[in-house]
């Protein structure tokens, strides 16, 4: 009996809550201004959740830039992320390309470096090739060097997809691509054989080392050492290594293999590299054997 009443009680407590929680839900789905400050003003919670969602949600959803701004007035949260999932409220609005939605929310204080999965939000700017998205995200602070949980930057997922505007912004607007030390006085002393073994588990699956061997995923590497870049017929390199003169040296190698994505983005290598020296070093001087005559140490 006590249980029954307790929860009648909580009924009638929760019951103005609920009808104004869902006034101002069916509100802010259809964009509908003055309903939305009428549940408001009515005492409903700017960030109350249907169970799933909160209204600035559902008017960015809807697409309802007036909605969402007085949402947004009243206080609502714009970093809060009721779907997992989907991320924060700034990623419905990426998805949408809706910039002037894109800018309200940053405006407002928007995490521009917010994260959904293995990414971040400028990558998602990039991957759906919206500039005006990427340049508002970048004015409002975010890191044009963050990776992806699997080491894409977005220069490189810029490049790998073509486009030339977005990478030309970037790499105006605070790209760094790192450059290892120069490693050539230290091929002498290599372990040639670790570099074969550290071939065979790492590289081998896509390389052939073989003079006979063809291509695999990428070309075969006998002779790459002092060998045009990009210059195996059969393979189709990306733009990135075809625009790369010259042939292959040592520092080149290093530079490259240091980590594909980050000193030469938009390579179809899309691996992590070999960013431990003393590997990356066994590892050239292992490439430089793969020839029927090496080309002399330095
Ligand atoms: C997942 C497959 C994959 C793995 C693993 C891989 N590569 Fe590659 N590699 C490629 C592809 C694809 C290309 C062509 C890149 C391009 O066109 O941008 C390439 C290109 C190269 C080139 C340039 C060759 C030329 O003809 O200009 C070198 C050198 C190279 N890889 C070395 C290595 C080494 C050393 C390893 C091991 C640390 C390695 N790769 C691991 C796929 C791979």
């Amino acid at each position: 009996m006590r249980d029954v009443l307790l929860f009648i009680l909580v009924v009638l407590l929760h019951f103005p809550n609920v009808s104004h929680a869902s006034a101002i839900h069916d509100a802010a789905t259809k964009g509908d201004v003055a309903a939305i400050t009428a549940a408001l003003d009515a005492g409903a919670a700017v960030d109350q959740s249907d169970g799933r969602t909160t209204p600035l949600y559902l008017a960015v959803k809807g697409g309802h830039f007036a909605a969402a701004k007085l949402l947004i007035e009243r206080g609502a949260d714009v970093n809060a992320a009721p779907e997992p999932l989907l991320g924060p409220v700034l990623m419905l609005a990426l998805a949408k390309r809706r910039i002037d939605l894109i800018k309200l929310l940053l405006d407002a204080g928007a995490n521009p470096n917010a994260q959904r999965g293995r990414e971040a939000v400028l990558h998602i700017a990039v991957r759906s090739a919206c500039l005006d998205c990427v340049k508002a995200l970048v004015e409002a602070g975010a890191d044009v060097n963050a990776k992806t949980k699997d080491g894409k930057t977005p220069l490189h997922l810029a490049k790998f997809k073509g486009q030339r505007e977005v990478a030309d912004y970037l790499m105006s607007h605070g790209v760094v691509l790192p450059t290892p030390a120069p490693i050539s006085m230290k091929l002498a002393s290599a372990d040639v054989e670790k570099g074969r073994t550290y071939f065979t588990h790492v590289c081998h699956g896509c390389h052939n080392a073989e003079a006979q061997g063809g291509t695999k995923t990428g070309p075969n590497l006998w002779g790459v050492v002092g060998r045009d870049k990009a210059s195996m017929a059969n393979m189709r390199y990306s733009d990135t290594l075809l625009g790369w003169e010259g042939v292959w040296t040592y520092e080149d190698l290093n530079r490259y293999l240091f980590g594909p994505m980050l000193t030469t983005p938009g390579v179809k290598m899309e691996t992590p590299g070999v960013p431990d020296e003393t590997e990356r070093v066994n590892l050239i001087a292992y490439l430089r054997t793969l020839s029927d005559k090496p080309i002399p140490l330095p």
